[in-house]
């Protein structure tokens, strides 16, 4: 008999057909991200789940009784109840690797919009105001020959490094919890304690995962440690930054402006202070949102899925979740 499934999350079709070999699925037919109720409710008997998105924790779990694995289509993975999750034995896993260049492509959108401006002043062109001839009031910031401060060298982080160094002839620095000697040397970059780093960047970009350790590691004393000059640029998740110093930093312009495609509460509150802010570029989470790697996603999400209900190890194991893995 095959293993019961149920997707959540939007697949392609080859990646549903893939699955249909494997298990037994039903799925979730709609853009819209499931409601957790509704995820509750649908769980009942699977053993295997793919997901965006969605908390799992002990009262999702509770529910799926026969439930050994949880695929996530994406890489961050802090919307896992680790310990809810050991407590039943239930592995969980991730994309990584297939979006590295994917999400530090946009991060790179985001820092040439706000240096250079671009959504205020495509505004400004669309609404006819673009009459004078003077060109000053549109002046923005370089990025080419700056400082590029990365918080967070994981893989993306290096995809990042990568461009700022190479594409921009930016001074790339990076703060890790670990220093990583191997990229130092290969992408000539230099490691600097946070603070230092905070006070030298023209662009500060926050790529660390969310965890306990990285909660609001951006909040007042960070924002007003950064040059009045430089842009802040968030593409990690929302939880990273105390959203309310940021908002107060971008008002007083202690700092020149950010990039953010996450935030506190996703999607946005129509009342967020953000929206009205003109010094702000605002994407709705599209970091890995293009079509290659969004299907590449979903493949890999479904290769994790099937290797851990067939007993074998699933390639993106979570390493918190590696005691719940009982195979070989
Ligand atoms: C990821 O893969 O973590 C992206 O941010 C999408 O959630």
């Amino acid at each position: 008999m095959k293993p019961k499934v149920y997707i959540a999350a939007e697949v392609p079709k080859e990646v549903e057909e893939y699955i249909g070999k494997h298990c037994e699925y039903r799925k979730w037919d709609s853009e819209e991200i499931i409601p957790y109720e509704r995820l509750r409710d649908e769980i009942k008997d699977s053993e295997g789940l793919i997901l965006f998105l969605r908390n799992v924790d002990s009262k999702l779990l509770e529910m799926a009784p026969n439930l050994k694995v949880v695929s996530n289509v994406s890489v961050g993975y802090n919307n896992f109840d680790i310990a809810a999750m050991r407590e039943r034995n239930i592995m969980g896993t991730n994309t990584p690797f297939v979006l590295n260049e994917t999400v530090a492509d946009l991060v790179f959108g985001l820092i040439i919009s706000a240096a250079r401006r671009i959504p205020e002043l495509d505004h400004y062109v669309r609404r006819g105001l673009w009459t004078g001839e003077g060109d000053k009031q549109f002046y923005g910031a370089d990025v080419h020959h700056t400082t590029l401060g990365i918080i967070g060298m994981g893989r993306i982080g290096e995809e990042i490094a990568r461009r700022g160094k190479l594409g921009f002839n930016m001074d790339v620095q990076y703060y890790n919890r670990n220093r990583k000697i191997e990229t130092e040397k290969n992408l000539g970059v230099r490691f600097a304690e946070m603070e230092e780093l905070l006070k030298s960047s023209d662009f500060v970009v926050l790529m660390t995962p969310l965890n306990p350790h990285t909660e609001k590691l951006m909040g007042r004393n960070e924002f007003s440690l950064m040059k009045k000059t430089a842009f802040f640029i968030n593409a990690s998740r929302g939880g990273t930054v105390d959203e309310n110093a940021l908002i107060d930093a971008l008002k007083s312009q202690s700092i020149a402006g950010a990039g953010l495609d996450v935030y506190a509460e996703e999607p946005v509150a129509p009342d967020n202070p953000l929206l009205k802010m003109n010094n702000v570029v605002l994407l709705p989470h599209i970091g890995t949102a293009t079509y290659r790697t969004s299907f590449d996603m979903a493949m890999l999400a479904a290769h994790n899925l099937v290797k851990a209900l067939y007993g074998e190890r699933p390639p993106n194991l979570v390493k918190e979740l590696e005691v719940c893995f009982k195979g070989k």
